[in-house]
C-alpha cells in the first residue's frame, strides 16, 4: 500500500532557514545527503536543553543530572525505536565516520589476520573504505571490492564470488551518496550470513530517508549519522549486535565507560556504555531525539515516497537539459540523489552558476575518489532531496543548468 502523500510546501514552514535569501535569491536547498535542514522543533530541542535541563550524564545525583540522563537515555530509546533495534546495541558515537572505525578496530583488527579478507564495495564513501585499508596495514589481512556496474549497481557476479571464505566481513552501503543506488542489503546480509560472513552497513543516506527496520534486515553493525535525518551535527549512531558489542574490547577509554579501576586494572561498563568514553553530546541526543519524533510524525514510509517520485520528477526534468550526462540508476533501486555532469562545464562551474540562482547543490567527488574513477570522471555535480524539497526546486535548477549552458556556449 502507498504511504500517504506528505506537503513538502507545509513542511518548509518547519525549517527556519529555508526562508533565507541567498544571492539575492530565495534559497533552493539541494545538498541534503551533505547536510540535511533543521525544523524549529530540533533547534528548540537543543536550545530547551542547556536553558532548562544543563548537566552531566549518569553521574548527578541532583535534579538537573537526572533530567539530561532522561534526555540522553530517552534519545537512545527513540533511535531504537524508529530502526528496530534492542537499546543495548544503540551506541551514540560523532557519526557514521566514527562508528565504522569503532568497529574497524574493535572488531577487526582485534580478529583478522592475513589468512581473512575484509570486502568493500566501489561505490562506498571513503568513511566506509579508509579505516579498512588502515584494518589492512595493522593486520596484513586482504581487502577487495566488489565492482560498480556502468549503471551503478553492485556487480552480481562479484558479489557472489567474493562473499565467500576467506572472507570474515562484508562493509556496504545501504544507499550510495553518489549514485542514490539503494543496494540489496537484506539479500546481501541473507548470502552473507549463509558463509559465516559479519556484515556492516554504512546507513548514512538511507536511516533518513526510507523505513529501516534492524530486526528484519538482522546486520552486524549498521552505523548513521543525526546530521543527516533532521539533527544536529556531532551525534551519530552505531547499532553492533548486543552479543558481539559485548565481547568486543572498548574502542576509546576514559571516564564513563568503566566498572571498576585500580591503579593496576580496569573493568568495563555494561553495552553500550562501554563505547561511550568521556561526556556525550548531551545537547545532541537532545536534537537527535526531536528529529526521531518529528520524522515519525512526517511519517518516514511518506518521507520515501516523497524522495522517489522527486526524483523521478527531476530524472523527467534533467532528460531535457542539452549536454547533461546522468549517473547511476534510474528506477526503483535509486533515492532521492542525482549525480550529473554538464558536457564542457567543470562541476564546480556548474556548482558556483547555479548558486547564482540561490540553488545549493554539490560538486566534486563526494568523498568517493574510487568511485569517480570507476565512472571515468574527476568530479560530478549532484543535487539531493529531502522532505522539504519541492517541484519547484527542481525546476530552479533545470532553469540555472540552461543559464550555465547559455554561459558555457554549449
Ligand atoms: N557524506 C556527505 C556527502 O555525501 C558529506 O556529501
Amino acid at each position: 500500500m502507498l504511504a500517504p502523500t506528505l506537503d513538502a510546501g507545509l513542511i518548509r514552514l518547519d525549517f527556519p532557514i529555508l526562508k533565507e535569501q541567498v544571492n539575492g535569491r530565495e534559497l533552493v536547498y539541494l545538498d541534503s545527503a551533505a547536510t540535511s535542514q533543521k525544523p524549529t522543533a530540533v533547534i528548540e530541542a537543543i536550545s530547551a536543553y542547556y536553558t532548562h535541563a544543563n548537566a552531566n550524564v549518569h553521574r548527578g545525583v541532583h535534579v538537573l543530572g537526572e533530567r539530561a540522563t532522561e534526555i540522553f537515555e530517552g534519545a537512545r530509546e527513540s533511535v531504537a525505536r524508529l530502526v528496530g533495534a534492542d537499546p543495548r546495541g544503540v551506541v551514540f558515537v560523532r557519526n557514521t565516520t566514527e562508528g565504522i572505525n569503532l568497529v574497524a578496530q574493535a572488531y577487526a583488527r582485534e580478529r583478522f589476520g592475513p589468512q581473512d579478507r575484509i570486502v568493500c564495495t566501489e561505490m562506498e564513501h571513503h568513511s566506509n573504505l579508509v579505516p579498512w585499508q588502515r584494518v589492512r596495514e595493522q593486520t596484513g589481512c586482504q581487502l577487495e571490492f566488489i565492482p560498480v556496474t556502468p549503471d551503478g549497481r553492485l556487480d552480481a557476479e562479484a558479489t557472489v564470488r567474493l562473499l565467500q571464505a576467506p572472507t570474515r566481513l562484508l562493509a556496504v552501503t545501504h544507499v550510495s551518496n553518489v549514485l542514490g543506488t539503494i543496494n540489496p542489503v537484506e539479500e546481501l546480509i541473507r548470502q552473507a550470513h549463509g558463509e559465516g560472513i559479519r556484515v556492516l552497513i554504512d546507513g548514512a543516506q538511507a536511516v533518513p530517508h526510507m523505513p529501516v527496520d534492524l530486526a528484519q534486515l538482522d546486520p552486524d553493525f549498521y552505523a548513521f549519522s543525526a546530521h543527516k535525518m533532521c539533527g544536529p551535527t556531532g551525534i551519530g549512531v552505531l547499532y553492533g549486535r548486543p552479543e558481539l558489542l559485548d565481547e568486543m574490547p572498548p574502542f576509546l577509554t576514559g571516564g564513563s565507560m568503566i566498572s571498576v579501576v585500580t591503579l593496576e586494572k580496569t573493568t568495563w561498563d555494561e553495552i553500550p556504555h562501554k563505547f561511550e568514553a568521556g561526556t556525550p553530546d548531551i545537547g545532541g541526543a537532545a536534537g537527535l531525539r526531536a528529529a526521531v519524533d518529528y520524522l515519525e510524525k512526517v511519517g518516514i514510509p511518506s518521507v520515501f515516497r516523497h524522495g522517489v517520485e522527486l526524483t523521478e520528477y527531476a530524472d523527467e526534468m534533467l532528460s531535457e537539459v542539452p549536454g547533461l550526462t546522468r549517473y547511476g540508476p534510474q528506477g526503483p533501486d535509486q533515492l532521492g540523489i542525482v549525480s550529473f555532469n554538464l558536457e564542457g562545464v567543470h562541476p564546480h562551474d556548474v556548482g558556483t552558476i547555479v548558486d547564482r540562482a540561490g540553488v545549493a547543490i554539490r560538486a566534486g567527488h563526494h568523498c568517493c575518489q574510487p568511485l569517480m574513477r570507476r565512472l571515468s570522471v574527476s568530479a560530478t555535480a549532484r543535487a539531493s532531496f529531502y522532505l522539504y524539497n519541492t517541484r519547484d526546486d527542481v525546476d530552479a535548477l533545470v532553469a540555472a543548468l540552461f543559464e550555465a549552458n547559455r554561459i558555457f556556449g554549449s
